[in-house]
């Protein structure tokens, strides 16, 4: 089956009222009423010995000269690591002379002269997280608290390691009482990683509580996160909000479009913004991002709602916050990693009906208006964000249009494949979400060096009302000999009045095929998705690093060749015609003992050609064979049978390509 997958493009954008001033009644103690915001060096530096008093104060310096203070950052604060290993002679904790030669005070005092809030870290145990063994506050914590009162401490991050197994409402609810009674106003974080559901709990104990593990620097981490953390919307609120974990924007490990995508997210659910990366080091793109004052603008809201998933489609997800002045701002996000496109309306938003609606892009800065639909083409892993009004001067804004490139998939979700040395097709469509008409709206399409571009079909109209599209067909040329990669077409849409939008379209070019018969652990994949940890050749899945695993082995036949996958998994070979057949022993890998189960099912192209049904660990390994003559794409998709992915090391043993 063929679909089209429409590529990158941009809604028009709209403009933001500034939020009324609050008339909230004051919850608790009247401390973080909106999401803290400021920064904590654990993502960046862990324990590593640039954590010191240079970073705190070069933070606070750049918090001031790069506008982050006035775009509404204001804590600072240190993670662990800051302390001796032993308490002193009267049982106080001791900075560490190394990294704080003048003490913690010192640092303290020099955040408050700029200004700003100054955060300190322990944990509800015996000691806190790092192996080192700093010491904790259990049973300490009122001579700790007023320590920290003394140095000026305005924020505390409570941890949850070594806590001897005493019940975490008590520990958290200790410290709280020793911090109210120094009479500092202290925000109290409780870091106890989710285990206790805080959320139902803990409202009256911490200003934030941490929903789950640790994040670290990685797409699959910051997702994994997001989607628990946006569970929980309900429980958040002015004073009491859900902690989905510190930023990772700048440190590295994410593309820009990621961590844009992690900002918006964490704004949307009204998270803690506090920035984990040593500002010091980072591009100019991550203080774009950091610095977006109208994204940060919904995260700080006065109403103090976590956004909540409205809408899921295929890895495409739409999240909704109400905002204090009437308005709503919504995040559409593409987890998965092929292009996709996502709407939603005005009225699934919940905003009352009107001939339309002022649409302000909170990335691209601009303002549209469109009669209902709000809709994006998204990247991989990329998201639009908006912030959608009920403004009766809407027709001063242009009509919002929704443009993007597409080509033919081989099945929906598949890479976009060219061949070098023929001829694909490429549409570019365009589409007026507005309720005034679009004039003269046109289309180009580019190709890099070497490649040739014709348009097929007229390229603009005169003319575009609500809801109508417009498209155009472009016969693109693959040159010969073309190195396997990805390549960028590249177009923009526009209309009048004056108002362009680039979209762009990856295009993949893959491998040689394979011939003869071969073993697929010796045929370079196209992609690949694994539960746990990478796949491994020739070897069992170890859950972690490549090479982890041990020879496969299913009911105590082992096997020298084959794939070692973890559920759910998905192996994917490009075949391009040339193959007949695929064949594999596939089981269970018996290191698990008896405690997983799967399938293993093979496809070619869009259909399904081979399932094995539910194996356990306890049964003998399932010779598959599958007819895949004519697929351009074969994939090998192992599933957890729908009881969750516990133990699932499913092994491909023996897995081979028959191809001519
Ligand atoms: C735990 C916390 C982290 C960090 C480390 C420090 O893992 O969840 O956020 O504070 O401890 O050791």
């Amino acid at each position: 089956m063929y679909i089209r997958v429409l590529i990158t493009s941009l809604l028009v954008a709209a403009g933001v009222s500034a939020p009324a001033a609050s008339a909230a009644v004051t919850p608790g103690d009247g401390l973080a009423l909106t999401p803290p915001m400021g920064f904590n060096n654990w993502n960046s530096t862990h324990c590593r010995a640039d954590f010191n008093e240079a970073m705190i104060k070069g933070i606070a310096d750049i918090f001031v000269s790069k506008g982050l203070k006035d775009a509404g950052y204001q804590y600072v604060n240190l993670d662990d690591c800051w302390a001796l290993p032993q308490r002193g002679p009267d049982g106080s904790l001791v900075p560490d002379p190394v990294r704080f030669p003048n003490g913690i005070k010192h640092v303290a005092d020099y955040v408050h002269s700029k200004g700003l809030k100054f955060g300190i870290y322990t944990s509800a145990g015996t000691k806190t997280c790092n192996s080192a063994g700093f010491p904790g506050g259990l049973g300490f914590e009122q001579q700790d608290a007023n320590l920290f009162a003394s140095w000026g401490v305005d924020y505390l991050k409570y941890d949850n390691c070594n806590n001897q197994g005493v019940d975490a409402r008590l520990r958290y609810t200790t410290m709280r009482d020793a911090l109210r009674r120094t009479g500092r106003p202290i925000v109290f974080s409780i870091c106890e990683w989710g285990q206790n559901k805080p959320w139902e709990w803990a409202a009256d104990v911490g200003h934030l509580w941490r929903t789950t593990g640790d994040i670290s620097d990685n797409y699959s981490s910051m997702l994994n996160i997001a989607k628990r953390n946006w569970e929980l919307a309900d429980y958040a609120g002015p004073g009491h909000w859900n902690d989905p974990d510190m930023l990772e924007v700048g440190n590295g490990g994410m593309t820009d479009t990621e961590y844009r995508s992690h900002f918006g997210l964490w704004a949307i659910m009204a998270a803690p913004l506090l920035i984990g990366a040593d500002l010091r080091k980072v591009s100019p793109a991550t203080f774009d991002i950091l610095g977006n004052r109208e994204v940060i603008a919904v995260d700080q809201d006065p109403l103090g709602v976590q956004g909540k998933l409205t809408k899921s489609v295929g890895g495409l997800h739409v999240l909704v916050k109400p905002l204090r002045n009437g308005d709503k701002a919504v995040l559409l996000f593409n987890e998965g990693e092929t292009t996709g496109q996502i709407a939603t309306s005005a009225a699934e938003l919940g905003l009352p009906r009107a001939p339309a609606y002022r649409l302000r892009d909170l990335w691209v800065h601009t303002d549209s208006h469109t009669a209902g639909t709000i809709s994006a083409t998204l990247p991989p892993h990329g998201s639009a964000m908006f912030r959608v009004s009920m403004d009766r001067s809407w027709a001063q804004y242009p009509p919002a249009v929704h443009a993007g490139a597409s080509i033919e998939t081989v099945y929906p979700g598949a890479l976009p494949i060219v061949t070098p040395g023929t001829t694909t097709t490429v549409t570019t469509s365009i589409t007026n979400n507005g309720r005034a008409p679009a004039l003269f709206a046109s289309s180009t399409l580019s190709a890099p060096s070497g490649w040739t571009v014709r348009a097929d079909s007229p390229t603009s109209a005169v003319v575009l009302r609500t809801d109508q599209s417009f498209t155009t067909k472009w016969t693109v040329g693959v040159p010969a000999g073309l190195a396997p990669g990805t390549y960028v077409l590249q177009g923009q849409a526009s209309y009048r009045p004056d108002v362009t939008l680039p979209y762009t379209l990856e295009v993949v070019v893959p491998g040689a095929p394979p011939s003869g018969t071969s073993f697929a652990s010796d045929v370079k994949w196209l992609r690949v998705t694994n539960g746990f940890g990478p796949v491994e050749l020739d070897r069992s899945n170890g859950e972690r690093r490549a090479g982890d695993g041990n020879v496969i082995t299913i009911n105590g036949v082992q096997y020298a060749k084959g794939l070692g996958t973890h559920a759910p998994g998905v192996v994917e070979y490009y075949v391009a015609g040339r193959c007949t057949a695929v064949t594999a022993d596939v089981g269970l890998d018996d290191e698990k003992g008896n405690n997983g189960t799967a399938t293993f099912e093979i496809w070619a192209d869009g259909q399904k050609v081979a399932d094995s049904g539910v194996l356990t660990n306890l049964m003998p390994a399932k010779p598959l064979r599958a007819d895949i003559t004519g697929a351009t794409l074969v994939r090998l998709i192992s599933t957890d049978a729908g009881d969750g992915n516990n133990s699932d090391h499913t092994d491909w043993a023996d897995a081979r390509l028959i191809c001519g």
